[in-house]
């Protein structure tokens, strides 16, 4: 039998049945392994049904644990969905139903213009602090045949279902992020699923069948040059969607717990001084330099991000 991860029923008994649920279900997902050459196997032509599975099941496909060392593509055993949830098709933050209308661009981070190919390698490098898929991949074309038929899906959704359930975007608070606080609303709100350390919990007791609840921090996580390693894209996805299934934090909390989170160690990735060539089209909220102004990392890091703000709007001038 095969165990799809779902999240929602899982979380949902999980919080019903406090901590002796989460061990419960744990151990019945660990009793019930699929067939896990079947489960393995890469089809020979790429298809958007194979592009889902890579999102939802990407340790397993494509981890770092892969019995054929050539398909060891990702460096963590997080899923794309960890991130972009329901396989992206949620509406609202970190949704992938559009996505394939908005490439090409141009990426300030890369200095120049990506396609979507591209931009999946950026989370593969940096998110799943992985290698690149080569563009021609059966794996990278089946991503982005399932992306790009997502935004047909899109344009059928009513409008109601567009508008999604998500509470009122992030607002950042005027002050740096508070650590201790944030390590506070973690105790009270993220452990019972992430963990005490952070590291999330496994699906079985075999880590290459991917987590339930992915880690926030430690070696298996996103790497610092990952989106979600800035605080403020991760105090808005925080803040949109978690603690999952009840994402009801206020702003002061997404961002100080966000901070928290990022204060951990976290993988590293290497050349990190080549990102944005230009360097004054850096986010303010950058954690790693070199920065074309003269504030402190952990300003950039933690905030206040108004002086910085203006600090580039007075250059314009
Ligand atoms: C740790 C969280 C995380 C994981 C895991 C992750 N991503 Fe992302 N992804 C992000 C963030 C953050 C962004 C940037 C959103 C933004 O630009 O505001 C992003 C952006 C994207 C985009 C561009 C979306 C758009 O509309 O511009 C694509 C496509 C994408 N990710 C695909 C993937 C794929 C495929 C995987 C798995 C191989 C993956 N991501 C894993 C966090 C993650
Ligand atoms: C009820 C369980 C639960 C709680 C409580 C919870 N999360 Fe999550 N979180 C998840 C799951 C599950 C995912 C992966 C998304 C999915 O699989 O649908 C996730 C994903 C994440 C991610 C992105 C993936 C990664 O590994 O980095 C971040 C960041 C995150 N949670 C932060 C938090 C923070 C901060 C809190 C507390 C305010 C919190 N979560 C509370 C279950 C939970």
């Amino acid at each position: 039998m095969k165990l799809d991860k779902q999240h929602g029923g899982i979380v949902l008994a999980a919080l019903l049945g406090g901590a002796a649920g989460i061990g419960i279900i744990a151990l019945a997902l660990s009793m019930a392994r699929p067939d896990a050459e079947a489960i393995a196997a890469v089809p020979e032509q790429p298809s958007a049904d194979y592009g889902r599975r890579l999102l939802r099941d990407t340790a397993e496909l494509m981890g770092p644990g892969h019995e054929n060392p050539e398909l060891r593509y990702t460096g963590s055993h997080l899923d794309c969905s960890s991130c972009h949830l329901d396989t992206g098709t949620k509406p609202g933050t970190l949704s992938l139903m559009q996505s394939a209308s908005r490439y090409p661009r141009f990426s300030g981070r890369d200095g120049g213009e990506g396609d979507m190919r591209d931009r999946i390698n950026g989370c593969m490098t940096r998110s799943m602090n992985g290698r690149e898929l080569p563009r021609d991949s059966v794996q990278m074309v089946s991503m982005e045949l399932y992306i790009n038929s997502l935004q047909a899906q899109y344009s059928a959704m009513s409008e109601s279902r567009r508008t999604a359930v998500e509470p009122a975007a992030f607002v950042e608070p005027d002050r740096a992020a508070d650590l201790q606080a944030g390590q506070r609303v973690y105790e009270e709100r993220c452990v019972v699923c992430h963990g005490v350390e952070g590291l999330g919990l496994q699906a079985t007791l075999d880590l290459n069948d991917g987590y339930v609840f992915p880690p926030l921090w430690g070696p298996d996580s996103f790497n610092n040059g990952a989106g979600m390693n800035r605080v403020l894209t991760a105090s808005l996805f925080i803040k949109a969607r978690m603690p999952l299934g009840q994402p009801d934090l206020t702003d002061d909390q997404a961002f100080d717990v966000a901070a928290y989170i990022n204060s951990k160690e976290r993988p590293q990735m290497a050349n990190l001084e080549q990102d944005y060539p230009d360097r004054t089209t850096k986010p303010v909220d950058s954690p790693y330099p070199p920065y074309a102004d003269d504030f402190p990392v952990e300003q950039h890091r933690f905030g206040p991000f108004r002086p910085i703000r203006e600090f580039y709007a007075s250059q314009k001038k």
